[in-house]
């Protein structure tokens, strides 16, 4: 679990444990790893955007054979609704987050799975471009986008090795969905866990809402 300190990774944790299963997951602070262990979860700390952290990934899990993978960890840009540029600092903070992080550890994931094993990135329907009627947050948009790309690519070259999905969560009530969203973590998270858990190898580099209804991409 990449990325569990609050929100819906946190949540995933809470779940999987509540079910007795085993659970390593990350975190960046220390509060963070503390609320994990409090969980049962193996903790350690990981920063997808820093480029030593993330490398340091594959050490920390040799020798695993995870059954599920979920990569949540994300960060939202400004919420302008213009086609304003972005600058420098909130696109590389948002890509370094949203894309070339999944993209550092998503190769070192996949030698830790067991066989048959399943990997899950959080995406949004934001970065739908098929299906999209409304523009703003762009930055945000694009780098969804780009993640369903990397998802989309990790399905083909793990084909037959692992069942790969992107999720669209819901809009979720955590500290980036806010308290007026329309679903908290425990139904976003029970869903999506449904899901995984009756994925079948025939939808592997699918994107998925929570509640296990195709998305277009
Ligand atoms: N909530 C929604 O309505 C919604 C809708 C669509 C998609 N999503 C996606 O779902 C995922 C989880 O969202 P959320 O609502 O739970 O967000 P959140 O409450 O803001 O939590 C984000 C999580 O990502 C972690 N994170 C951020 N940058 C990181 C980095 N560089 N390295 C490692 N971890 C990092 C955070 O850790 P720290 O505590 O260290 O910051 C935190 O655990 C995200 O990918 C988000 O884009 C959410």
């Amino acid at each position: 679990m990449i990325g569990a300190s609050r929100g819906i990774g946190l949540e995933f944790v809470r779940q999987y444990r509540a079910d007795a299963a085993e659970v390593a997951a990350t975190a960046r602070d220390d509060a963070g790893l503390e609320r994990l262990r409090g969980l049962g979860a193996t903790a350690f700390r990981l920063d997808v955007a820093d480029a030593a952290s993330a490398s340091g990934l594959a050490w920390q899990i040799e020798g695993a054979a995870f059954d599920v993978a979920i990569v949540n960890a994300g960060v939202t840009g400004a919420r302008g609704g213009g086609v304003d540029a972005p600058t420098e600092a909130d696109f590389d903070r948002v890509m370094r987050t949203n894309v070339l992080g999944p993209m550092r550890v998503l190769p070192q994931i996949a030698e830790a799975l067991a066989p048959g094993g399943r990997i899950a990135v959080l995406s949004s329907r934001m970065g739908s471009i098929g299906s999209r009627a409304a523009a703003g947050s762009s930055l945000y948009r694009a780098s969804k986008a780009a993640l369903n790309s990397v998802l989309k690519d990790a399905s083909l070259i793990l084909g037959g090795k692992a069942i790969c999905v992107a999720f669209h969560p819901g809009w979720v009530k955590t500290d980036m969905g806010g308290s007026g969203a329309d679903i908290d973590v425990a139904t976003s998270v029970a869903g999506m866990r449904r899901v995984i858990a009756g994925l079948a190898p025939a939808q592997s580099g699918s994107f998925l809402n929570h509640d296990g209804t195709p998305i277009p991409w």
